[in-house]
C-alpha cells in the first residue's frame, strides 16, 4: 500500500518533469491533430502564395533570436515600440498564417498549443513544402508576453563580419556549424535590394563592390538593384534554385555566387569554410539531416516550458 503510494508519487513526479521539457510529440495526448492542423494551414497558404515557405522559415529564426523561441515577434500591441516593428525584423512576415493555424487550434483544443510551437512547426512544414527534409520538431514551448523593440537591436545583420555573426550565434548556444547550416535556409526565398546597397556600391567605400562577388554575378545583381534604384525590388537569394530547398546555396557560397554578404562571408572564415566544404566531400555528412539538427537546436533557444510563460489565445495579443 505504502509502496504503491510511493510509486505513484514517483511516476507523477517524472510525468510532471517530462511535461516541463521540450519533447517531440508534446501534444500527442492533449491535441493529437495539432501538427496536422499546422501542416494543413501551411500547405494551403503555400498553394496560393509562393512566398509562404521562405517567410515562415525566416519567422522562426527571428522569433528565436529575440527573447528566445517564445512568440514575442507575433505580438502586436499597435505600438511603435512593439518588437515586430524593429529595424532588424525588416521584411519578416507570415503572421496571418500563424494566426490562421492558431484559430483552428483554438477551435479544436482551446488554450493548449502555444504560438511559439506553431511558429516552430510551420517552419518545418515550410521546409517540407519547399522539398526539403522532414525533421521532428520538439514542442512544449510556452508563449512570452513581453514585446520590446529594443530587445531586437542585436539581430544579426547582413553587413556584419563573420566574426561578429559567429559571436552572436555563440551567445545563443549555437556553433559555427549551426551558423552555416542555418544560413543555408537562404536556399529558398528572396531579398530586397535594400539589403544589397552596401555590398554593391559602398564596399568598403563609395563606388566599390564586394570583391568576393563572382564577376558573372556582379552585373546581374547590379541590373536588378541599380544604385539609387527601387530598394523594394527583390532578387532570389539562392541563384538558380530559389524555390527548392537544396544544397545549391552552399555551392553558390563556394563559387562566389552568394547573394547576401553574410552568406558570402561564411567562406572567408576558416572554421565556417570547412563546414561548407564538408558537404562536398564524397560520402560526407548529409546536409539535409544536419540542417534538421541545427533547426532543432535553434528551436531550443530560450524556450519557456512547464509553468513559465502562458498559452496565448490570439498570437498577436499578449494578454488575451
Ligand atoms: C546569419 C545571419 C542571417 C542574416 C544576416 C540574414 C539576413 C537575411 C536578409 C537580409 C534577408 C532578406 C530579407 C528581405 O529582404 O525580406 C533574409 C531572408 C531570409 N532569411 Fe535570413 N539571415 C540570417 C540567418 C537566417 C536564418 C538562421 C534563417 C532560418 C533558419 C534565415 C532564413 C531566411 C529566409 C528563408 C529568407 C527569405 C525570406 C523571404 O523570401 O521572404 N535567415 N535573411
Ligand atoms: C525594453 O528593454 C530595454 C532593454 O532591456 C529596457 O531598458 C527597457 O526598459 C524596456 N522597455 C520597456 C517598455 O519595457
Amino acid at each position: 500500500m505504502v509502496l504503491h503510494f510511493i510509486l505513484l508519487l514517483i511516476t507523477t513526479y517524472f510525468l510532471g518533469l517530462s511535461r516541463s521539457q521540450l519533447q517531440v510529440g508534446f501534444y500527442d495526448t492533449t491535441c493529437p491533430n495539432a501538427e496536422a492542423i499546422v501542416a494543413g494551414v501551411v500547405r494551403d497558404a503555400a498553394a496560393s502564395d509562393p512566398n509562404t515557405a521562405p517567410v515562415l522559415l525566416r519567422l522562426h529564426f527571428h522569433d528565436c533570436f529575440v527573447e528566445g523561441c517564445e512568440g514575442s515577434i507575433l505580438i502586436d500591441n499597435g505600438l511603435e515600440t512593439d518588437e515586430r516593428r524593429a529595424f532588424g525584423h525588416q521584411g519578416v512576415g507570415g503572421f496571418e498564417i500563424i494566426e490562421r493555424a492558431k484559430s483552428q487550434l483554438e477551435a479544436e483544443c482551446p488554450g493548449t498549443v502555444s504560438c511559439a510551437d506553431i511558429v516552430a512547426l510551420a517552419a518545418r512544414d515550410a521546409v517540407v513544402v519547399a522539398k526539403g527534409p522532414f525533421y521532428d520538431v520538439e514542442t512544449g514551448r510556452r508563449d512570452g508576453v513581453v514585446s520590446n523593440i529594443t530587445l531586437a537591436d542585436g539581430m544579426p545583420d547582413v553587413g556584419e563580419s563573420v566574426l561578429s555573426l559567429k559571436d552572436k550565434f555563440f551567445q545563443k548556444g549555437l556553433n559555427e556549424k549551426d551558423l552555416v547550416l542555418l544560413s543555408a535556409a537562404h536556399t529558398i526565398g528572396t531579398a530586397a535590394c535594400f539589403f544589397m546597397g552596401q555590398r554593391l556600391y559602398t564596399f568598403p567605400a563609395e563606388g566599390g563592390s564586394d570583391p568576393s562577388i563572382n564577376p558573372v554575378l556582379l552585373p546581374e545583381l547590379k541590373s536588378t538593384c541599380p544604385q539609387n534604384g527601387d530598394v523594394n525590388a527583390r532578387l532570389p537569394i539562392d541563384r538558380g534554385s530559389a524555390e527548392t530547398f537544396d544544397a545549391q546555396i552552399l555551392q553558390n557560397i563556394r563559387s562566389g555566387f552568394a547573394v547576401l554578404q553574410s552568406d558570402a562571408s561564411l567562406y572567408q572564415d576558416e572554421a565556417t569554410r570547412s563546414v561548407v566544404d564538408s558537404y562536398f566531400v564524397p560520402f560526407g555528412p548529409s546536409f539535409e539531416a544536419d540542417f534538421g539538427s541545427s533547426m532543432v537546436r535553434m528551436g531550443r533557444i530560450g524556450a519557456l516550458t512547464g509553468t513559465q510563460g502562458t498559452i496565448r489565445r490570439t498570437c498577436a495579443a499578449a494578454f488575451k
